[in-house]
């Protein structure tokens, strides 16, 4: 393929980046939202965009079946980061990684080094080396999504989530009670693409790295 591809997940990081990749005269053919299509071209002939689950753009990079794509910092976490090469903080998909417990939860107590805790989470990378660094015990539970329901039902006492407004924490009469990390999203070039692909992929990263809002 002597073109190049970009994957990208539907929803928020495909909104955010539409204006950079107009800042790279790349416009989509198609709105991933409205088409049932996986690979979607532009209209620049040479660059196509494949749509994937966020947590899998990492994958499609790494083994180069994309050269570029974008994900948050949480995912690149989950994923370590082999065979990518990180050049630009995007600075889109803000949001933070937190602990969040029942309201009225004693997070003091169930925290103190030595005592154990049962934490669900889609990020259990992120919230074992957060508890080890704490050294709190931790049982981690994995899940996919939905993480609010967890100790709500006493599957876990606490959760590992992602926190932008808090309005799905208030909604379910949860509080966050630590930050972990703050969160954006990242682009991620496959490492062998760049140098075999430089001349299509180096206008692309710079057009991207001028058009990032503080
Ligand atoms: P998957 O589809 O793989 O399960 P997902 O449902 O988390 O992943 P999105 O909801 O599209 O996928 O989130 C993509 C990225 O956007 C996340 O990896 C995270 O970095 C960021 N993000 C998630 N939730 C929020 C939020 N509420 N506000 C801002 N950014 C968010
Ligand atoms: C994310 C995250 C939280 C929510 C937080 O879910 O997993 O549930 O956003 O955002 P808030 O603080 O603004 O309420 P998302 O909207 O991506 O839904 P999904 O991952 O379950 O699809």
């Amino acid at each position: 393929m002597s073109g190049i591809t970009i994957a990208l997940s539907k929803g928020r990081i495909f909104e955010e980046t539409l204006p950079l990749l107009a800042a790279a005269g790349i416009t989509p053919t198609d709105d991933p939202e409205k088409s049932r299509k996986l690979i979607i071209g532009t209209n620049r002939p040479e660059v196509r965009l494949v749509i994937v689950r966020a947590s899998d753009t990492p994958t499609y990079v790494q083994y180069g079946a994309a050269d570029m794509g974008i994900a948050g910092r949480d995912v690149l976490i989950e994923h370590g980061g082999a065979g990518l090469y990180q050049p630009l903080d995007l600075n889109i998909a803000r949001c933070r990684l937190c602990v969040a417990v029942p309201e009225g939860f004693d997070y003091a107590a169930a925290s103190r080094p030595g005592s154990r805790i049962r934490v669900a989470t889609k990020y259990v990378k992120s919230a074992r080396e957060h508890f080890a660094a704490k050294g709190v015990h931790v049982d981690l539970i994995k899940l996919y999504g939905s993480m609010e329901l967890a100790p709500l039902v006493g599957l876990s006492d606490a959760i590992v989530d992602l926190v932008s407004t808090g309005n799905t924490l208030r909604a379910n009469h949860l509080e966050a009670v630590e930050d972990i990390m703050d969160i954006s999203s990242r682009l991620v070039v496959n490492q062998a693409a760049l140098k075999v692909k430089r001349e299509l992929l180096q206008p692309v990263i710079d057009a991207f790295a001028g058009a990032v809002k503080p």
